[in-house]
């Protein structure tokens, strides 16, 4: 067996299970590098999966019930894939039991196994853990024979529908979209509306520094706040389609219509609505930049973003800001901003490779000074997408 996280993950398989797994599946996590709470919006994003994943291993289980380990969490649960009334108590079992319902409907087979998880994917932190989760379980209940059959951007709706419909957290498709068809140096330029995805080069001699404040607000806070932002969407496509023809979402909405009207809107649902739409411009402008290796200005594009999304959408925090305040002026930042949800979790900063292990030190000593916080901070690198140990690359 060779080293890494999922031979690691194996070996604690066979301790945990006294028996050789029959795979292991892991699937990584995303930093969004711009384009927030844009993708239930049928807009733009461009996030790129992360050499941050979760693994799973499992094998056959041999009572038809589902066993579930996850080291993440400290915790077991055990349930049968059958009626909404089996579903587990402990809330992050849900995923578990949630993907194996949606599989399930969709006429795939979810096999009784048993499962031992484990995750470098900050929890709750705004690197999609829970579609990370969700990707590698599917994996691990399809097997590596099914799953080949499966298309993958069925694959990305199955989890996402788990999520949505069997955990009860209405999130867009970047997060699943990205950990399924994530590629290694690439950032993936998104079509919320087609979900037709351009693969475009991240700039070789940079790193994105992910930032975690370390502060969650309680699930049920970030997830009624998160839906919140939604409903006022919903609304602000309402009032803006009775008078314009063209709008069928926030997709279509322009500068012009929301300065035309701004009155009917009022001033909560004008700011919603002015962030998503300069928050699209703000995507296509940064896959530009991008594309052309100019991080400057990409990096200008995500402090820009940080400032609509805590003025705007209201969706950062005291620690968020201070994360992004600090690191101003440190040798070797271009730029940075919340990263994905908001309400607490972790910012991106997009920084000089040469210089990224002091720019870490120096940022984590200044977000102590300025909060007592101890900041758990990575340097990542767009990597591959979902898959399975030892074998090609999942297509
Ligand atoms: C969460 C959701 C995503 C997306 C972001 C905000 O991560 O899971 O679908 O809406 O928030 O951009």
């Amino acid at each position: 067996m060779g080293h890494g996280p999922a031979a690691a993950t194996a070996a604690r398989f066979a301790r945990m299970y006294a028996r050789t797994p029959e795979g292991v599946a892991f699937a990584p996590g995303r930093v969004n590098i711009i384009g927030e709470h844009t993708d239930y919006n049928n807009g733009w994003a461009l996030p790129a999966a992360v050499n941050l994943a979760t693994f799973v291993a499992w094998a056959p289980s041999d009572d038809g019930a589902v066993r579930v380990w996850s080291e993440t969490c400290g915790d077991e649960a055990v349930f049968e894939m059958a009626e909404a009334s089996s579903a587990p108590a402990a809330f992050w079992a849900r995923y578990a039991w949630g993907v194996g319902m949606a599989l399930l409907e969709e006429g795939l087979p979810a096999r009784a196994v048993d499962l031992y998880s484990d995750s470098s994917v900050p929890i709750g932190g705004g690197l999609s853990s829970s579609a990370s989760f969700e990707v590698a379980l599917a994996l691990a209940y399809l097997g590596e024979k099914e799953a080949e059959k499966v298309p993958r951007e069925r694959l990305v709706h199955i989890c996402r529908r788990a999520e949505n419909h069997f955990v009860g957290v209405n999130c867009g498709v970047m997060d699943q979209f990205s950990s399924v068809f994530g590629a290694e140096g690439k950032a993936l330029l998104l079509d919320c509306r087609s979900l037709e995805a351009r693969e475009v080069a991240f700039p070789s001699d940079t790193v994105m520094v992910v930032a975690d404040t370390t502060v969650r607000h309680a699930l049920g806070e970030h997830t009624e706040g998160y839906h919140k932002r939604q409903q006022e969407c919903r609304r602000a496509v309402e009032v803006l389609a009775r008078r314009e023809a063209a709008v069928s979402s926030l997709r279509e909405v322009t500068r012009e219509m929301i300065e035309a009207h701004a009155r009917e809107l009022g001033d909560v649902l004008t700011r919603r609505v002015r962030h998503v739409v300069s928050e699209n411009d703000r995507v296509l402008e940064a896959a530009d930049a991008m594309a052309a290796s100019d991080v400057a200005a990409l990096g200008d594009l995500l402090r820009a973003s940080h400032q609509s999304l805590r003025d705007d959408f209201e969706v950062s925090c005291n620690e968020l800001d201070i994360m992004v305040e600090v690191a101003e002026g440190i040798d070797g930042y271009y730029g940075g901003r919340l990263v994905g949800g908001g309400f607490g979790g972790c910012t991106i900063s997009l920084v000089d490779e040469a210089k990224a292990q002091s720019f870490c030190g120096e940022l984590q000593r200044r977000y102590k000074e300025a909060t007592g916080l101890d900041a758990g901070i990575h340097a990542v690198r767009p990597g591959r997408g979902a898959g399975f140990k030892g074998a090609r690359c999942w297509t």
